[in-house]
């Protein structure tokens, strides 16, 4: 039960009471949990003989087929039962288009199931009360190492990050940071992809966090932001086109700043490539449909996370999951704004597929899953590209 649970009593005359559609039966040792995020209370159903009540509160159930679904014992209580459900907020009366009273604002706003449990799920104000009473544990180093190698096929040094990018100031940058889908034919070069890859990601220093505490675990510092320092994503490369560097699929090493072959541009690479082109049909500014659409970027990159990693440290406050999309936030935009230094021509990404990712990684999407992609190539001329710098950079 959360705080300000009100009795609700059966409405006057005839009424037609369902579940919330943000309902969730969840099974117990004990019976069956039923909640929905916006519940007050929470029901455990133990007397398996209220079973068939469930399905009856699927659709929209008038008082006699309720009745009807209620062991003889409990007819008696028919009331109390039906006020129980509406009390706790599992279900509500029903308007005439089939909508439950108590779902009306989440409806009308357009809350799917999954997003409002999430939602709620990690905007409960917890910063002392944890769903997880136990102290949290120690991040297990061994496991979940702060500086992430991978097995890999080779090693493509990167060239040395140039620091001669005064062309632009930094709040030049954020004045001209903007999407660019269309690209130029001259593809990007390695020293152009190493500087990208060396002012968003790379490993300044590891440091220990939280080092008076039990919990005591290695962070990271980077150019760009994590929550706790943990810096749980990595990045992975589908490199298309790059001068100076072999096709293929490739994760950046951040610590020493190379980059290990994982496999040749295969299938998956090739499809999650295509992907992206197709997700950048029209830009939302533009009326009609982009001259540039579905152009493969010269480089692909994906950011998978390793929840364990995150998970060792926020199990507890069961924030995990929320934790990394802000971080993938993060990284966006400080790729949008490297990207934009560089003169690259950048675009987010909101549409990914793990299973290629997981094909194309070799890895199961339990211990890294792609939670991000975005796309890098040297803009298109309209944009002001000029190949000849871009070879010589
Ligand atoms: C998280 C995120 C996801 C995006 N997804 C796409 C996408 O799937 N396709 C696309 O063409 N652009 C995508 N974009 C780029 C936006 O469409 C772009 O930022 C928006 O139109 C504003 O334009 P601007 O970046 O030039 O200011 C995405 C941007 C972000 C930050």
């Amino acid at each position: 039960m959360k705080s300000l649970l009100h009795r609700k009593s059966l409405p006057v005359g005839d009424y037609r009471i369902k579940f919330s559609k943000f309902v969730r039966v969840l099974p117990r040792v004990d019976g069956l949990q039923i909640t929905t995020p916006l519940a007050t209370a929470m029901v455990l159903l133990k007397d398996q003989r209220l079973f068939p009540t469930l399905v009856k509160l699927v659709s929209a159930c008038d008082q006699k087929s309720f009745q009807e679904a209620l062991p003889v014992d409990l007819l008696e209580h028919h009331e109390d039962v039906v006020s129980l459900l509406l009390s706790s907020g599992i279900a509500g009366v029903c308007d005439h288009e089939g909508v439950v009273d108590i779902d009306k604002d989440a409806v009308d706003a357009g809350w799917t199931p999954e997003d409002l449990a999430f939602h709620c799920h990690t905007r409960e104000q917890m910063i002392d009360v944890c769903r997880d009473p136990s102290p949290p544990k120690p991040i297990n180093k061994q496991q979940f190492p702060a500086k992430h190698q991978r097995i890999i096929l080779s090693t493509a040094v990167l060239p040395e990050p140039s620091h001669n990018h005064h062309n632009l100031g930094f709040f030049q940058v954020v004045r001209e940071r903007k999407t660019i889908r269309a690209y130029h034919e001259q593809p990007v070069t390695a020293g152009v992809l190493s500087d990208f890859l060396w002012y968003s990601m790379h490993i300044r220093e590891e440091i220990l966090c939280d080092p008076g505490l039990s919990r005591a675990y290695s962070g990271l510092l980077r150019p760009v932001a994590s929550a706790g320092a943990l810096h749980s994503i990595e990045l992975y490369l589908c490199i298309h086109r790059c001068i100076g560097l072999q096709p293929g699929f490739y994760h950046y090493d951040s610590f020493n700043h190379s980059l290990g072959k994982l496999s040749d541009l295969g299938e998956p690479c090739l499809q999650m490539l295509d992907l992206a082109a197709a997700s950048t049909c029209r830009a939302p500014q533009v009326t009609s449909v982009s001259p540039s659409q579905g152009q493969r970027p010269d480089v692909l990159v994906v950011m998978a996370a390793r929840y364990g990693r995150h998970a060792s440290l926020h199990q507890h406050t069961g924030l995990s999951y929320a934790l990394i999309l802000k971080d993938v936030g993060s990284i966006y935009q400080q790729l949008y704004l490297v990207a934009t230094a560089l003169g690259l021509a950048p675009c987010g990404l909101s549409f990914g597929s793990s299973e290629l990712f997981e094909q194309a990684s070799g890895l199961s999407g339990r211990l890294e899953c792609s939670v991000g992609e975005f796309m890098i190539g040297n803009p298109a001329s309209t944009h002001g590209f000029d190949p000849g710098a871009a070879v010589l950079a």
